[in-house]
């Protein structure tokens, strides 16, 4: 028996990864800066790294090596309803925190802000809890694409409107595991 048979992968995998847009040395230099800066800024602190599944698992797996001072992980994962009939958006927290946040300054770690509809959600859930304080970090920041108002405290990179892939960013939950950050290929093939 092929032990492959029941796997997808589709025939243009290769094909649909355009350009590169940002090389896994450029996202390395701006990973050990953040790190420096986060570092200093929360020294003697309690840290807590907030990130939201599955997209920012690479960039907060890098990062938090980059970060000098003691610092606690935390998950979440959620479930966005934007579309349809709905014109509010409304966020559905189905994995959350095991810490409670009031005792810690709280930085929240994103791949990529698009419409920011996720993260403002996400930004009021956390800060009803009280934390000490609550920063948003984004790798990825998309200001073109904005539907409702919301700026990260930090973007690492800003970017056209372009759909992108890789460093943890999927497209069908492929490409998660390019080391860059690319352009994905939409035009029909
Ligand atoms: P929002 O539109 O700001 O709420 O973005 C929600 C989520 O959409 C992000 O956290 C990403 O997981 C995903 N997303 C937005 N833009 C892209 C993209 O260009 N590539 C891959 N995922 C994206
Ligand atoms: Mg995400």
């Amino acid at each position: 028996m092929d032990i492959n048979e029941n796997a997808v992968f589709p025939e243009d995998y290769a094909d649909r990864i355009k350009r590169v847009l940002i090389t896994e040395r450029e996202i390395k230099a701006a990973l050990e800066a953040e790190g420096e800066r986060i570092s200093r800024e929360f020294e003697g602190k309690p840290l807590l790294l907030v990130s939201v599944l599955k997209g920012a698992f690479i960039f907060l797996a890098d990062l938090c090596r980059e970060i000098t001072i003691p610092c606690e992980i935390g998950f979440m994962a959620a479930q966005s309803y934007f579309g349809g009939t709905t014109s509010t958006g409304n966020v559905e927290i189905i994995c959350d925190l095991k810490q409670d946040v009031s005792r810690y300054h709280v930085v929240i770690v994103e791949d990529i802000i698009d419409t920011g509809r996720t993260l403002k959600e996400i930004v009021r859930i956390l800060n009803d809890r009280k934390p000490l304080s609550l920063k948003v970090v984004t790798l990825l920041d998309k200001p073109d694409r904005r539907e409702v108002e919301f700026e990260p405290d930090r973007a690492l990179f800003t970017i056209p409107d372009h759909f992108v892939i890789g460093y943890g960013l999927d497209c069908g939950e492929l490409y998660r595991n390019l080391p860059y950050i690319a352009e994905y290929d939409e035009t029909s093939i």
